[in-house]
């Protein structure tokens, strides 16, 4: 099959690669000419599992790269679109760039074509691109539009991609739902997995993927519906995390303790300083404004939207009462993406808070593994960048862990602390735990878990059998 996928972001450019490495012939569209020869030249400009090994495997043969959209769009069966759709001031998706792309469409419609939307859209965008197709000459029965939302995960997009939980398709009619059938099929048939150079399969998945058939509308629900309930998640076991804190329970103990109910399940229960990112906290905002005009007034994204925001004060308060007053404090940050395993620092709770900290007039010195040339570009000169963590935390009166990097959960703690000034850590992404912290010496405190130290960790552990000793 022969694809075009406007917009080469997060989305675009995976979806572009993953459709090359299915088998089809993929020429991927952006208007940032920069960004286009980057491509070309072999640059990756995202950091991404996997992403380097497609590209590499594919570029200059199933996937090229164009700034021509009328040639694209001429050469191709289906038209993906994944430019981006920032929020306005209000809150509502900014779909001008997903107006521009459908409006430049028709004038290239030489055959039948599928235009589908990839981006996350509200409901009625695919009414909207047909509008304005037919709007700009573009005739009935030459084209029809459709919604294919994409799950994928920062970090994991690729094998989210491949190894994805179920394939959405929102189409109207047969015969368009046909021409995505067909892109999916590799997946759908199982025949991708059979090959000796797919991408290999990650633990937990399931093989091979169904695909799901819906009406456009219900498709463009779907996924926002999906990052909603996600987020819901998040904000509901910080909620919980916070009562815990009151009443001297654990979190991470309830979390199993609900996470093993099947019909809850244990992922995205993990307490943190909140989520962040280029979707949930956009989309949310978007799906509250598209169920408000559609006359339901969905209360109770404002309450996740409000958790997560306290989430960060209540991680601030922690701080403020860890170190007294905060000024001239100096402080090691570990994380500065929005989440681990990516360079994405939109939306980070991370840098949210060092901007909150340096009000207070900390001074900051922060290491990343990915994120830090980005993250340069928004802090500027205020923190110090690292170049480990030890080199973070030296001299420091107290090391905070923002983002759930895996590096940060296996960290030299002895070394940690002969850097520290002190041996205070603030884990906002409960990496660590608390008892083993404290046996080693440090005041821990954490999200939904009692605050510990080496002496309350004395006082409360039963007395030990004669010649043990605690050291
Ligand atoms: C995407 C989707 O757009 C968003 O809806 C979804 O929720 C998350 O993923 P992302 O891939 O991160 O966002 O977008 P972004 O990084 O902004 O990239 C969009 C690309 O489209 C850019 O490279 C931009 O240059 C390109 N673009 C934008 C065009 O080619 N044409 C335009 O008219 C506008
Ligand atoms: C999300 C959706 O998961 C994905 O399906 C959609 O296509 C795009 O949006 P992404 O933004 O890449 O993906 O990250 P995700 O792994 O979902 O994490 C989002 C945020 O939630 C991060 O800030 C993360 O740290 C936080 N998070 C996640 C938690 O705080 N706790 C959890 O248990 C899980």
């Amino acid at each position: 099959m022969r694809i075009a996928v406007v917009g080469t972001g997060y989305v675009g450019l995976v979806a572009g690669a993953c459709f090359a490495d299915l088998g089809h012939h993929v020429i991927l569209v952006d208007n940032d000419e920069q960004k286009m020869a980057a491509l070309r030249a072999g640059e990756v400009p995202i950091h991404e599992k996997f992403l380097p090994e497609l590209l590499e495997r594919h570029r200059g043969r199933r996937l090229t790269f164009s700034d021509d959209l009328h040639a694209a769009v001429m050469a191709s069966e289906a038209i993906f679109i994944a430019v981006g759709t920032p929020p306005t001031e209000q809150g509502h998706a900014d779909l001008s760039y997903v107006e521009s792309v459908a409006s430049s469409i028709p004038g290239a419609i030489n055959d039948y074509k599928i235009v589908v939307e990839k981006s996350t859209v509200p409901v009625y965008t695919s009414e909207w691109i047909r509008k304005i197709i037919l709007r700009n000459a573009g005739a009935p029965d030459s084209f029809d539009v459709a919604s294919n939302p994409e799950f994928l995960r920062e970090g994991t997009a690729v094998t989210d991609f491949l190894f994805p939980d179920r394939i959405v398709v929102g189409a109207d009619n047969e015969r368009c739902a046909a021409v995505l059938r067909a892109i999916y099929a590799p997946l759908v048939d199982g025949s991708y997995y059979q090959r000796q150079e797919a991408i290999p399969r990650p633990d937990g998945t399931r093989i091979p993927p169904p695909l799901i058939v819906t009406s456009t509308k219900s498709a463009e629900l779907i996924k926002h519906a999906s990052n909603a309930f996600l987020a819901m998640k998040i904000s509901f076991i910080n909620a919980v995390a916070s009562v815990c804190e009151s009443v001297g329970a654990d979190v991470q103990q309830v979390c199993k303790g609900i996470g093993s109910d099947s019909r809850i399940g244990p992922r995205f229960l993990n307490p943190s300083i909140g989520y962040g990112g280029s979707c949930f906290p956009k989309d949310l905002k978007a799906f509250r404004e598209v169920a408000r005009e559609s006359g339901y007034d969905f209360r109770l994204l404002d309450e996740v939207m409000n958790i997560n925001e306290e989430q960060r004060s209540r991680f601030l308060r922690k701080v403020r009462n860890a170190l007294w007053t905060l000024r001239g404090k100096r402080l090691a940050v570990l994380g500065l993406a929005f989440k681990g395993g990516t360079d994405d620092v939109r939306e980070s709770p991370a840098i949210m808070l060092i901007q909150a900290l340096l009000q207070e007039g900390c001074r900051i010195s922060a290491y990343d593994p990915a994120a830090q040339e980005r993250a340069r570009e928004v802090l500027k000169e205020t923190v110090d960048f690292a170049e480990s963590p030890y080199h973070a935390a030296r001299g420091a009166d107290a090391l905070l862990i923002l983002t759930e990097w895996e590096e940060f959960a296996t960290l030299d703690l002895q070394r940690l602390q002969e850097e520290l000034k002190y041996p205070i850590v603030l884990d906002g992404r409960n990496l660590y735990d608390p008892e083993a912290m404290a046996v080693l010496g440090f005041t821990y405190h954490s999200i939904g878990r009692p605050a510990i130290t080496p002496e309350s960790h004395k006082l409360q552990a039963p007395a030990l059998p004669r010649g043990v000793t605690r050291d």
